[in-house]
């Protein structure tokens, strides 16, 4: 089988082709405006294939990968709330429509469609646990435009779904959870807020510079980690051509609920006992501030987020294993050992707060 992977080079993408080549008989073509997540082992590896490029100039090529396939994986989108919030149009521009263009071509061409819709989708819903079949999307206002991005990823969605009912499109669609691990984000690119929480706290701590806690840090979230992820995606695989078939799943991990002031708390301690914290401790300490103070006028958060896996339980068989401790240690972990990367980068000293409390 033939994977196309658009956006190979991103947090989910690089971590799924590596699986992909190692684990299956699968080969993997991959396209990305960057290859720095991807190490020699894939670059070299005889069923990989890299191409340098832009999906929204180099259009013919992706149509020609994608009638060459089996299967597409379309990754490319902007996940980041902070972006939600200063570029709402580069949402709708990228998530949206470059991917229903991509969606519409492996209509056309009848090849399987992997898509990743997100958690966001529920927004601001009370379920005790969102459920794939029975929760309702519950939105903001317009001028919230935080939910741009819930709002696209859903009408694509249901765009899928409509295809796959009129126009026979094979599908599934999959929810990532607060999905954490290796190479989330980059420390070089933050500013304040311009990353995934789990990043932005552990870029705080090992700059020793204040977590900011938003809203007093009560919201919640479930964290997930990588290789569960990822071993969700090959179950999909796995499993396209019966259970997984035009079926939406959550993948998440209920069991690794936390708060966002405890995971500050817990990502602090953690730090402590590296041997990094010996030469520099955390002592910035923690601060709250609100949500707009924070991202800025359209903001709204999410108070909880909790997954029903029950589904990708039953139909794939998959349960995740890392618990909330190890999730977050082996993040940790990962980013200490890449931290001289960042080190003392321009963009390290220029970090602003957007309104500082
Ligand atoms: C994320 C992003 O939209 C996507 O990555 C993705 O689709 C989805 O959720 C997911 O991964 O499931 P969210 O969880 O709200 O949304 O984004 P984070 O930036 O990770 O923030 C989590 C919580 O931490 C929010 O309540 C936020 O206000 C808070 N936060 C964030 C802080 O308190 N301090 C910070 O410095 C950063």
């Amino acid at each position: 089988m033939k994977v196309f992977i658009i956006g190979v080079n991103g947090f989910i993408g690089n971590a799924l082709a590596r699986r992909i080549v190692r684990e299956t008989d699968s080969s993997v073509v991959g396209i990305d405006l960057e290859k720095d997540r991807l190490d020699a082992e894939l670059l070299n590896h005889p069923r990989f294939e890299f191409f340098h490029g832009d999906i929204t100039v180099s259009r013919e090529w992706v149509e020609f990968q994608i009638k060459r396939c089996d299967v597409v994986i379309p990754l490319a989108a902007v996940a980041i709330p902070k972006i939600y919030i200063e570029n709402p149009l580069l949402v709708f521009e990228l998530d949206f429509l470059e991917n229903l263009r991509i969606i519409q071509t492996v209509a056309k061409y009848g090849k399987y469609l992997m898509f990743p819709s997100t958690s966001e989708v529920y927004g601001m819903v009370h379920d005790t646990v969102f459920d794939e079949e029975t929760t309702n999307f519950v939105l903001g206002p317009i001028q919230k435009h935080r939910w741009i991005y819930s709002c696209a990823k859903q009408l694509l969605d249901r765009v899928i779904h409509a295809y796959g009912l009129q126009r026979g499109l094979p599908y599934t669609i999959f929810r990532p959870f607060n999905w954490v691990g290796p190479g989330l984000d980059r420390m070089d690119e933050l500013k304040i807020g311009n990353s995934r929480v789990v990043t932005q706290f552990i870029s705080d701590i090992v700059f020793n510079r204040p977590i900011h806690l938003v809203e007093g840090g009560q919201q919640r979230r479930t964290l997930l980690y990588l290789d569960d992820g990822i071993d969700g995606l090959l179950r999909v695989l796995l499993h396209h051509q019966d259970t997984a078939k035009n079926q939406i799943f959550n993948l998440g991990n209920p069991a690794n609920e936390i708060s966002m002031r405890g995971l500050a708390e817990l990502l602090v301690e953690l730090y402590a006992k590296s041997p990094r914290a010996a030469q520099r401790p955390f002592t910035a300490g923690l601060r709250e501030c609100t949500g707009e103070e924070y991202y800025g006028q359209g903001y709204q958060d999410v108070t909880y987020r909790r997954p029903s896996i029950e589904k990708a339980k039953k139909l794939l068989a998959w349960t995740p294993r890392y618990g909330l401790h190890d999730t977050l240690s082996m993040t940790m972990e990962w980013f200490l050992a890449n931290v001289q990367h960042w080190e003392g980068t321009p963009r390290d000293k220029s970090i602003k707060v957007v309104n500082p409390s």
